[in-house]
């Protein structure tokens, strides 16, 4: 066993009245580490154990990572103690080396990587960042939350760039084809999430930055969903720029994220965003109106300011959190609870439209689907009578209902689910 239950219930107890100094909850975590091994996506037992270390609730059933992770308990301490080393002793510093830990866990070098605090504020750097002109073409899909649809609007409204839209489809090849079909002379970015936050099809990047790459045009890869959900690799992905955050999959504190700058795109890509850190350490301490000093020489020129130690420090330990279960592990189990979920409801047969596609690269852990002559959010009220924590989707018009099923959910959870969807269904 893993994991001592007794143990970790008594000092969840101690938790729950906020003495967290006296809860060790790594050695909890310790027992939740899998060494490297390969645990199966079906062993209750372990899972049981992972999701004993979330301190959320039992009484309601929550399905929707998409828009927040809960933190695990070695999280929130890290926080807890982060915030403590800088209040004690008034130090700053240390939030740097979460750089390097997210460089290692997105698979580029830490010279890549700008710390911003979610996805919005990384798509904002990047687009605003790229030197566009009037009646130049940006590709993006008709699916796409506000973080990135607002930025590019905003540089149609205020610079005149032109929007081209796509459908994401049912096949990855399908959309490669569409997207493909959108570029014209003109066309100087493709700006696609890696996961729309609607349906949740999991877009075929690494082929939509190639062909970018082919037609000598931008890929800016909005990558809300990817961390946490999927392994990582930036460098195989082959994006210009990839904008994310530490609080959906990745499971960390609220507030946090990465904005990935490839080695070289420097030269394309403008920082507006300048202050204390961006300059690499040469500043002048006495500004002279005529001296700007150089910009640093890497992705940290990209951010500036005061950091948290304790938000980086949580950053941290949720990458220690997913590595000590092992993200082959993870994705696995997230890979498996989504898949579960699809065939219970392609069971309902014409009762149900599933939106997210069954392609097996082309799904994980988020699904979408209507029920036949039930409103959406008719549903959503049902769920949340029964306890049931779903996404809305009204994105443009595309009223259904998103289900997101992380590593502390479980089988039994999307069974009670599905007998709120029967239910529904049967009346629909
Ligand atoms: C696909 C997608 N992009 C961007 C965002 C915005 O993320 P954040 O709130 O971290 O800025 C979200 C949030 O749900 C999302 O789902």
């Amino acid at each position: 066993m893993y994991f001592n239950r007794r143990n970790f219930l008594r000092s969840a107890s101690i938790l729950a009245a906020c003495s967290l100094g006296e809860f060790d909850v790594m050695a909890a975590a310790m027992q939740a580490k899998t060494h490297g091994n390969k645990v199966s996506e079906d062993d209750d037992a372990y899972w049981n154990n992972v999701r004993q270390l979330f301190p959320l609730t039992r009484e309601r059933i929550y399905l929707n990572t998409g828009t927040m992770g809960a933190s695990p308990y070695p999280v929130i301490e890290a926080v807890r103690e982060g915030m403590m080393k800088s209040d004690e002793h008034g130090d700053y510093g240390g939030y740097e080396n979460s750089i390097e830990v997210l460089a290692k866990f997105t698979g580029c070098s830490k010279n890549e990587i700008a710390l911003t605090h979610n996805v919005t504020e990384g798509i904002n750097i990047a687009c605003w960042g790229l030197p566009l002109k009037r009646r130049d073409e940006v590709i993006i899909s008709d699916q796409e939350h506000v973080g990135n649809a607002l930025p590019w609007l905003n540089r149609q409204k205020l610079h005149g760039i032109i929007l081209k839209t796509f459908t994401p489809a049912a096949t990855a090849d399908e959309t490669l084809n569409r997207i493909s079909a959108l570029i014209t002379k003109r066309t100087r970015v493709i700006a696609v999430p890696h996961i729309p936050c609607t349906q949740g099809q999991v877009l075929p990047v690494k082929e939509i930055c190639r062909l970018a790459r082919e037609k000598g045009v931008y890929s800016c890869i909005d990558g809300a969903h990817g961390p946490g959900m999927l392994q990582l690799d930036l460098h195989d992905m082959g994006c210009d720029t990839y904008a994310s955050c530490c609080h959906k999959w990745m499971l960390g504190p609220k507030g946090t994220g990465f904005l990935y700058v490839r080695a070289g795109f420097g030269s394309v890509l403008q920082p507006y965003f300048v202050g204390g850190g961006s300059s690499g350490g040469e500043w002048d301490m006495v500004l002279k109106p005529e001296y700007m000093p150089p910009y640093a020489d890497n992705a940290h020129r990209y951010f500036g300011g005061t950091q948290s130690l304790g938000l980086a420090m949580g950053v941290m330990a949720a990458v220690d959190f997913l590595n000590n279960i092992g993200m082959d592990n993870v994705h696995r189990r997230i890979k498996y609870l989504g898949s579960y979920l699809q065939q219970r409801l392609l069971a309902l047969d014409d009762k149900i439209e599933l939106l997210t596609p069954t392609e097996e690269s082309s799904f994980c852990g988020v699904n979408s689907f209507r029920i036949r002559n039930v409103p959406y959010s008719d549903f959503y009220k049902l769920c949340s009578g029964e306890g049931i924590r779903v996404r809305g989707v009204p994105e443009n018009g595309i009223n259904c209902t998103r289900v997101s099923t992380h590593i502390y959910n479980d089988t039994q959870e999307i069974d009670k689910l599905m007998k709120v969807v029967e239910k529904a269904a049967v009346s629909g």
